[in-house]
């Protein structure tokens, strides 16, 4: 079987770095020492050399909608095109959601597992969306959680695409299941009542820029005190999707200070995009749900983040070109979503290399270590380990560049994040010991990308 032997790179972990060198033999990583001789190695041996380069596990963007079939159209980027773009970002895992029919969990969670099989090009975990309540429901999560999904998706607004389950007594009950099941509950917060209310007293024209004033900061605290409540009361694991926030972020001290363990997630835009992007031509370009806040909002989320307070950054990359995002200029129609994911690893080092308190070791547990934990596939994945998965990215910490979509890799031509200048860049990316991006060539294959279950074996359903 080859090897390859990668030198002298700095090895990032959550835990530690060093210098050492990395041994893959075939899918794995086998050795990690201060120096390995080639000629110890009995098989064919590929030397490369990190001299300068950080080596880090691959990343996992847990938050992604790669082929989303919502509102009668469909993404920029399908499995392909998202793994593409994933790629030239170093991520090797995303976390991505299956549908839920309103008829059987398991046959939907079977059919996304089996589509995105045959095109992703890099790994993929999926977590369930439940958005009816059934007499078979419980049986259904015992199903899913078998077949090795970690965590359910529920939304407490989106009424108008049927995701909501209003009834409060079903919504216990889901709570109440998960908990008894072992599943994480991943919760989208933002309380539909408020939105309604917002709606019903708003005198404007639905332009971009009053997105925020229609879908607020408020009503997104509202949904994460609401979503604590049920989670403290049912005892179930709670992982709060994309914090928009200062508002919400108090919300979530407060139930921390209750006792909640609660994980919080937190995207690239919510950390550096405020809602001055909301006005202009361009505005709609900048439409996802929450909304873009204030500058005050990025700050507080950014602090909260290098205090630890925010465990996981993910992208909830949602594309749409930028034809499709322009068809319309009125909030309540604008398709809503943004990519991200080739962004966000050098977006989070452009905050550590810029003197943000925020360590490599804590960049690393945010958007990989950290998300492989939480959804259990940790150590496969989110570790260099002898025996982990020999997902690695050889990383560039001091090239600076500027974000464009001339050169990144997404199929919806633009970048929410055009001309922002960043240090650092993924130069090659491994995926369980194959080269799928390096020199900025992109050797990904179609169909190689495996379901990983939520106990870290590779699978398909
Ligand atoms: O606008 C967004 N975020 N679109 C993706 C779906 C969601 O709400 O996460
Ligand atoms: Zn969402
Ligand atoms: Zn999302």
């Amino acid at each position: 079987m080859s090897c390859i032997l990668i030198q002298n790179g700095l090895l990032i972990d959550t835990e530690w770095k060093r210098r050492a060198d990395i041994l893959i033999r075939g899918s794995r990583i086998v050795r990690i020492a201060p120096h390995i001789d080639p000629q110890s190695i009995p098989d064919n041996v590929t030397q490369v050399h990190a001299d300068g380069l950080l080596v880090l596990p691959g990343l996992i963007d847990a938050h992604t909608h790669y082929n989303l079939i919502s509102r009668g159209t469909v993404t920029a980027d399908g499995f392909r095109e998202g793994s593409k773009a994933a790629s030239y970002g170093g991520v090797t895992t995303v976390i991505d959601f299956a549908d839920d029919n309103k008829k059987s969990l398991p046959a939907s969670l079977r059919e996304r597992a089996d589509a995105m099989g045959e095109e992703m090009s890099i790994d993929f975990a999926l977590h369930q969306g439940v958005y009816a309540m059934r007499p078979s429901l419980k049986e259904e999560l015992e199903e899913i959680r078998n077949a090795g999904c970690r965590a359910v998706k529920l939304f407490t607004t989106y009424k108008d695409v049927g995701y909501y389950i209003e009834n409060q007594e079903d919504l216990r009950l889901v709570f109440r299941y998960c908990a008894q099941l072992g599943l994480m509950v991943c919760v989208h917060c933002e309380d539909d009542d408020y939105i309604a209310a917002a709606a019903a007293s708003y005198k404007g024209s639905y332009k971009p820029e009053d997105h925020p004033v229609l879908r607020p900061a408020k009503a997104e605290a509202l949904a994460i005190a609401h979503m604590g409540r049920l989670a403290l009361e049912e005892g179930c694991q709670l992982y709060i999707v994309h914090l928009s926030s200062r508002e919400g972020l108090e919300e979530v001290r407060a139930l921390r200070d209750k006792g909640l363990e609660v994980v919080v997630e937190t995207t690239p835009h919510y950390l550096f995009l405020d809602r001055s992007r909301l006005t202009g031509p361009d505005a709609p370009l900048y439409v996802m749900t929450p909304p873009l806040r204030d500058e005050q909002d990025n700050l507080a989320l950014q602090e909260a983040l290098c205090n630890g307070e925010i465990q996981v950054v993910a992208t909830d990359h949602c594309s749409f070109t930028r034809a499709q995002k322009l068809e319309s200029s009125d909030v309540r129609t604008i398709y809503p979503g943004i990519p991200g994911s080739e962004e966000m690893l050098p977006l989070i080092h452009h905050l550590v290399a810029n003197g943000a308190h925020l360590t490599l070791n804590e960049m690393v547990n945010v958007l990989s270590t950290g998300p492989a934990k939480y959804f259990g596939l940790y150590p496969e994945k989110g570790a260099l380990r002898e025996g982990s998965d020999a997902d690695i990215v050889i990383f560039n910490p001091d090239y600076a560049w500027t974000l464009s979509h001339e050169n990144l890799h997404s199929e919806c031509g633009y970048t929410p994040y055009e001309g922002v200048p960043v240090i650092g860049k993924a130069v090659m990316t491994y995926l369980r010991g194959r080269l799928i991006m390096g020199s900025g060539l992109y050797l990904g294959i179609p169909g190689d990308g495996r379901f990983i279950k939520a106990d870290g074996r590779h699978s398909s359903l």
